[in-house]
């Protein structure tokens, strides 16, 4: 059977974790075998830099630069170590954000330079790109308030990147909106703000075409 990859990106509280699970779930009832990967993360190595990045209390300082080189050292081990391996034996990848995260944050929330953060990228990941990627849109201010509701239930004192001021997301935002413009074969959006199964049913419609491939 041939390897499928599917990546949800979207901003903070956009339901992705709700949608990836209910995926996972559809897709093994229909006899698939089913990968399920974060970045930054998914490796021991790549669970480490997650942590530097998001919680360690040594990470004030850090800067966008060195903020990008450890999200995608994170990416290459991933791709290299699992992705890679798992597409090979016929698995359904699905990761909970890929390298369209780096073009949004890094890029337009951090506002390094894009050709730049594309380079970087390349480098990760070589020619391992996703079949489809699915963005949740919500509102800014939707995912601002289901943050603040989080941060309370959060198992770590902080999360840096949440600590980011509100224009920061509204570039991150203005980000999706852009890649999905530029890749609107690859990159279908939806606007998440709507039930959880109207979602999941929109979610499966994308994915079912690429099973009978
Ligand atoms: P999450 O797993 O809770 O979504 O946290 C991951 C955080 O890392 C989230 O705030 C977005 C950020 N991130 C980037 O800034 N760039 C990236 O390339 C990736 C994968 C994540």
């Amino acid at each position: 059977m041939k390897g499928l990859f599917i990546t949800f990106e979207g901003t903070e509280g956009c339901g992705k974790s709700t949608q990836i699970s209910r995926l996972a779930e559809r897709l093994r009832a229909a006899g698939r075998e089913v990968r399920l990967l974060r970045e930054p993360g998914g490796t021991p190595i790549g669970e480490e830099i997650r942590h530097t990045l998001k919680h360690s209390s040594a990470n004030a300082a850090m800067t966008p630069e060195a903020e990008l080189l450890l999200i995608n050292a994170s990416r290459a081990q991933l791709v290299r170590e699992v992705i890679r391996p798992a597409l090979e034996a016929g698995e359904v990848v699905v990761c909970d954000r890929f390298y369209d995260s780096t073009i949004a944050y890094q890029g337009y929330g951090r506002q390094l330079n894009l050709d730049l953060v594309r380079a970087i990228v390349d480098v990760a990941v070589g020619e391992t790109r996703p079949d489809l990627t699915l963005l949740l849109l919500v509102p800014t201010v939707v995912s601002a308030e289901r943050m603040r509701q989080r941060q309370s239930t959060l198992p770590f004192a902080r999360d840096r990147f949440e600590e980011a001021e509100r224009s920061f997301f509204d570039r991150v935002d203005l980000g999706y909106q852009a890649i999905a413009a530029d890749d609107p074969g690859r990159v279908r959006a939806v606007d998440a703000c709507g039930s959880i199964e109207a979602v999941g049913e929109w979610v499966w419609r994308r994915v079912a075409p690429f099973l009978q491939a």
